[in-house]
């Protein structure tokens, strides 16, 4: 394929990838997004594969390999549960991580690429910041993916002196950087480029396990910044726009996503990048007085308090995708309102385990979009609610947050569920939420929980409402 064809299909395909990224961000034009994105990959790769000049031998390697992923990629789709997403993209991040590496090596070591004077240093730097975000980025991503998954714990792993450690990592990577750039040979340059590799994968193990579990949704999209940066790098070293253009979009693009959250969370942004997050509270967390009991409702007293509102909203969390009762709850959703009764949902924007998981559950259940709405649409409308249903849902609806400065989730806004006239809590048993804390929420006076598995309990609510 000429030169002039294959421009012109980057062209095309940057151009799918924007509006891609624009259909994702509205529920009701992400599949049109998505078809866009598709597309793109596919123009994407056909231009690529076609501008390469290569004998049978290589096209079969590119089609076994295309073949292996496709089948991998797959497999791994088909058998994913929505709730085991978050850990599946982290994982997807370290193998963009892992190409990086190994792209920089490859263009390291081929002889076909003889640059000189400036040319040659400009490449030199691309090859050393590729892998050195490529390094990071893979084993930051399995770090990420290991604690997601719960095969490494949670807890934020905080060594004494750990700044000193990754400034001196970053200073040792400046110096191996140096030494790199005034190598005379690729056998001498090889060196530090291989010790940098380490130290940066260890730096990525180490920024990583210093992070909370409460603070993963923010680790896992500045991962996916991490990965954009490294295929933009990767673009640069292989003199390719199409990777440049689309490491830019995925690298801003997660960039501002974990600005976001960070907004939702009221967490510093910078203390992200540098790890640590999430320990900046100094006491412990205030315990719940142990004198104080909890209030216990029943399906019938549920039943008919939803069936004297007027209004209702109802809060999910992590444990609704955990039992898979959004399909109830859509049905709940629809007869209630069916009698004349406003039901809205709160939505709080880290609720779940992944950036939209509730809005992805509750679309699945065909929930209309306009009841479904962000915290800072509802918050206020609490106080004017009868009753809130929480189903599954403990650190994005924790006073604590609110009252207890020493609280690990001090300053996180959460959804003010308490100020409803009344409040009912499904969930199975007394158990904290991600972040391990405890929450006031439960004895408050106008609370009563409802135990059980959210779908058998949702089940009999929606039973006992079609019989009344
Ligand atoms: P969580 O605070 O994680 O609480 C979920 C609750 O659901 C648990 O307390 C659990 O209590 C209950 N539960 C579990 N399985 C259940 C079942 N089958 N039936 C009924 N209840 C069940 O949930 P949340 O309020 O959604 O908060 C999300 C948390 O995850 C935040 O701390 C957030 O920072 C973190 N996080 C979020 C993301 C993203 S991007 N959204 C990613 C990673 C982490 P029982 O065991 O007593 O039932």
């Amino acid at each position: 394929m000429s030169a002039g064809f294959v421009s012109v299909a980057y062209v095309v395909a940057s151009i799918l990838f924007i509006l891609s990224l624009g259909g994702l961000s509205h529920q009701e034009s992400a599949r049109r997004g998505n078809f866009f994105g598709i597309a793109g990959i596919i123009i994407a790769l056909v231009a690529t594969i076609a501008s390469v000049s290569m004998g049978a031998g290589g096209i079969a390697s590119i089609v076994i390999a295309i073949l292996i992923g496709a089948s991998a990629g797959m497999f791994l789709a088909n058998r994913v549960e929505m709730t085991q997403m978050p850990q599946l993209v982290a994982l997807l991040h370290s193998f963009v991580g892992l190409a990086a590496v190994f792209v920089g090596f490859a263009g390291y070591l081929d002889p076909l690429v003889t640059t000189h004077g400036a040319e040659h240093t400009i490449k030199l730097v691309e090859v050393f910041l590729g892998v050195f975000i490529g390094s990071i980025t893979f084993t930051g991503s399995l770090i990420a993916c290991g604690k997601l998954d719960a095969r490494i714990s949670s807890a934020a792993l905080t060594l004494p002196g750990r700044h000193i450690m990754n400034l001196g990592a970053l200073g040792f990577t400046v110096l191996l950087g140096a030494w790199f750039l005034g190598a005379d040979s690729v056998t001498e340059g090889m060196f530090p480029l291989i010790v940098m590799t380490v130290v940066a994968g260890v730096l990525g193990v180490h920024l990583i396990l210093a992070i909370g579990g409460a603070d993963m949704p923010v680790v896992v999209s500045m991962l996916n910044s991490y990965s954009g940066w490294a295929a933009a790098s990767i673009g640069f070293m292989l003199g390719n726009d199409l990777l440049i253009v689309t490491g830019a979009l995925v690298g801003s693009s997660g960039a501002i996503l974990s600005y976001i959250m960070c907004r939702a969370m009221n967490r510093s942004f910078m203390s992200v990048i540098l790890g640590g997050f999430g320990q900046t509270t100094s006491g412990p967390a205030a315990v719940v007085d142990s004198d104080l009991t909890v209030q216990e409702s029943s399906i019938d007293d549920v039943c008919e308090e939803l069936s004297n509102s007027d209004a209702v909203i109802i809060v999910p969390g992590y444990g609704m995708a955990v039992a898979q009762a959004q399909t109830a709850v859509g049905e709940i959703t629809k007869l209630l309102r069916d009698r004349g009764i406003t039901v809205r949902f709160g939505i709080h924007p880290v609720a779940g385990r992944l950036p939209g998981h509730m809005n992805v559950l509750l679309a699945e259940a065909k929930v209309p979009y306009d009841i479904v709405l962000e915290m800072d649409e509802i918050n206020d409308d609490f106080p004017s609610t009868d009753v809130v249903l929480v189903i599954g849902a403990n650190d994005t609806v924790n006073p604590a947050a609110m009252d207890d400065p020493n609280s690990p989730i001090a300053g996180m806004p959460v959804l003010e569920v308490w100020k409803a006239r009344q409040v009912v809590v499904l969930k199975r048993g007394m158990a904290s939420g991600y972040a391990g804390v405890e929450n006031p929420l439960f004895f408050k006076e106008n609370t009563r929980m409802l135990f059980g598995d959210a779908k058998e309990t949702v089940d009999k609510l929606l039973g006992g409402l079609r019989s009344a």
